[in-house]
């Protein structure tokens, strides 16, 4: 039995499409959850956060694949509470419970040491809490994208479906690797069948500029739209503007370092440990046209 945090989220909900019939998932779900019942498996309802609703959960879990996590849209404060306080409350009950193996899907941004925001420093310590648990594997994904995204990449291409004039990041030298989130959703299948510890970055093999990305997605989805680079300074200034708002609006310093820092990685590890190569972007998009 597989206990899944996570499963009515992105990732959660390919994960289901392809593997629930495959393994036996007990998925915990708050109550408020959209996505239910649309998969054979056994739902349990909690809050991570809330260890007294994790009471019992565990009973006759082989292994935890803890995906659940506030990215954006949450005050600093629910972001540790669910993020880091949920991972500690379900690693020491998976240990009173004898749980075999936890896997944790963390991010790339844990690894940034200039990321100074609650989701990267609430995955940096909860990846320290998941690492006193033996037989245990960290997945740091980073820009996955497909259908159901709404978050980094998805946002930027919600924008580009719904306007003519696309904002593209102006002065922008870095490069990013994006992974499909069918490859991501195999590398989440492989894990709940090999027995790697650890941790691994998932990333695409293509690096390319995240504008050339957008340029492709709308390329290959026959999107014809004009590009507009907004000015780096702009974009610094309005990142800055939002921080000030009282509520998280998924744009701030945070989000602008995030998008303007370095971010290249060797897949080899990786590739070798799992034994599986995620596809290109041309190949990713093109799976993506095949899915929307
Ligand atoms: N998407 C990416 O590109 C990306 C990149 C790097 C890392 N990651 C990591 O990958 C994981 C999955 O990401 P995703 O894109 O699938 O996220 P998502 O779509 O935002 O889904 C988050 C999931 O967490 C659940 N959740 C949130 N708070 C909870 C709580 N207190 N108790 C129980 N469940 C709770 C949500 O349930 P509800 O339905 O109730 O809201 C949802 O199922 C996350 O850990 C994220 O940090 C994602």
């Amino acid at each position: 039995m597989i206990l899944l945090t996570g499963g009515s989220g992105f990732f959660g909900s390919h994960l289901l499409a392809r593997s629930a019939s495959s393994f036996s998932y007990r998925c915990l779900m708050r109550p408020s959850a959209a996505v239910r019942n649309r998969f054979p498996v056994e739902i349990v309802e909690a809050d991570v956060a809330d260890r007294s609703s994790l009471q019992g959960i565990l009973s006759g879990v082989d292994t935890v694949l803890h995906m659940a996590a506030l990215i954006r849209g949450a005050s600093p404060k629910e972001i540790i509470r669910v993020n880091l306080e949920g991972t500690r409350a379900l690693v020491e009950e998976a240990k009173t419970h004898n749980v075999r193996r936890f896997v944790f899907v963390s991010t790339e941004n844990a690894l940034r040491e200039d990321l100074k925001d609650a989701y990267a420093a609430s995955k940096r310590e909860a990846e320290a809490v998941v690492r006193t648990f033996p037989n245990s594997l960290i997945l740091r994904p980073c820009f996955v994208y497909g259908p159901g995204d709404d978050h980094g990449l998805g946002r930027l291409i919600q924008l580009a479906v719904r306007s003519p004039l696309v904002p593209v990041f102006g002065g922008l030298k870095s490069f990013i690797q994006p992974i499909y989130v069918d490859d991501m959703v195999e590398y989440l299948v492989r894990s709940l069948k090999n027995d790697l510890t650890g941790s691994y970055l998932i990333v695409g093999p293509d690096v390319i500029h995240l504008n050339d990305f957008l340029k492709k997605y709308c390329e290959t989805m026959g999107l014809k739209r004009r590009f507009v680079a907004l000015p780096k300074s702009v974009l610094g200034l309005s990142a800055k503007a939002a921080d000030l708002l009282p509520s998280a609006v998924g744009w701030g310093t945070n989000q602008f370092r995030n998008i303007y820092g370095s971010r290249t990685y060797s897949i080899e590890k990786t590739v070798q440990d799992f034994q599986f190569t995620p596809r290109s972007v041309e190949q990713g998009l093109q799976a993506f046209l095949r899915q929307t």
